[in-house]
């Protein structure tokens, strides 16, 4: 077997019953993840007739990939957080063999064609099937900006999307100036700053502008979020913004950072501990 060569492995995943959001909201972060550190992709694709079910294809970029993926703690944490809500069965781990260096390109390409056209998971779908007034899975289309795309295969720099947006912000009234970058599960960067009026309490904050902007571009599947504002202490998102990132965006990596420097790095889940959504209604 050559260093070039292919990975993919199948897995067959028996999800417990009620744990189907959690489960969702770590696919995810497990495709985000792969994307990221450049392992390769991953998609998740549940089995219509059993809505506990679901495959996961994992395609490796190659099997060094394969390797340092397996060895990776953030990896092993969330496989270790999904063998909790589920069983797990190997189903196929195997080759491709990769003939020409085009061909890798060109399977490239289309694998990220194909993650953009794929189903997002809309985290409020219920296990059941949809009934009448519930929303629909939307299709994910490409995204506005593909800062991966634009730049070679640098991973996106999120931060500097922010710092970027927040130059955009209406803060006429606070003149206190907040960007955020939301990056979608596929790689697109989608950008918000705030946006204030005379009447104060119509302003929207920057992260809910990014969030609005993606869902209404039919994004659903979202890694991560970097904040910036102009502060020496970080800015995290206020309680309005905490909840709409949760209810859309699931357990978000959240980045805080100013003009200069990162700040920190949180999990959603821990600054919006016991939340109310709709598993909830
Ligand atoms: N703001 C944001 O945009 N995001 C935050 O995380 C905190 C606050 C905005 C709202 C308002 O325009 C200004 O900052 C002052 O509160």
């Amino acid at each position: 077997m050559g260093s070039s060569d292919r990975r993919l492995s199948v897995t067959l995943i028996d999800v417990q019953p009620g744990k189907e959001d959690e489960f969702l909201a770590l696919a995810i972060r497990f495709e985000a993840l792969l994307i990221r550190k450049e392992y390769g992709r991953a998609e998740t694709i549940r089995d219509e007739a059993r809505p506990q079910r679901f495959y996961a294809v994992r395609h490796w970029s190659d099997v060094d990939a394969a390797e340092r993926c397996h060895r990776d703690p953030e990896v092993q944490a969330l496989t270790a957080q999904l063998h909790q809500m589920a069983g797990v069965t190997h189903v196929v781990n195997g080759v491709r063999r990769a003939d020409t260096k085009a061909r890798l390109l060109a399977e490239e390409r289309r694998g990220r064609v194909g993650a953009d056209r794929r189903s997002g998971f809309d985290r409020r779908q219920p296990s059941g099937g949809r009934r009448e007034g519930e929303r629909r899975v939307v299709e994910r289309r490409l995204g506005p900006r593909r800062l991966r795309d634009r730049g070679g295969d640098d991973p996106v720099d999120l931060v500097a999307a922010a710092r970027r947006a927040r130059e955009n912000a209406d803060a006429a009234f606070s003149h206190f100036k907040v960007g955020a970058a939301l990056e979608g599960a596929d790689g697109s960067v989608i950008t918000g700053c705030n946006i204030e009026n005379a009447t104060y309490g119509l302003t929207i904050c920057a992260e809910r502008v990014a969030m609005f902007k993606a869902l209404s571009d039919g994004h659903r599947a979202f890694a991560r979020i970097a904040i910036v504002a102009d502060t020496e202490s970080p800015t995290p998102p206020c309680g309005a913004c905490r909840q709409i990132l949760w209810e859309f965006g699931g357990n978000l990596e959240i980045h805080l950072a100013n003009l200069t420097a990162l700040k920190g790095v949180h999990q959603l889940k821990d600054l919006l501990p016991l939340p109310f959504d709709a598993r909830l209604l």
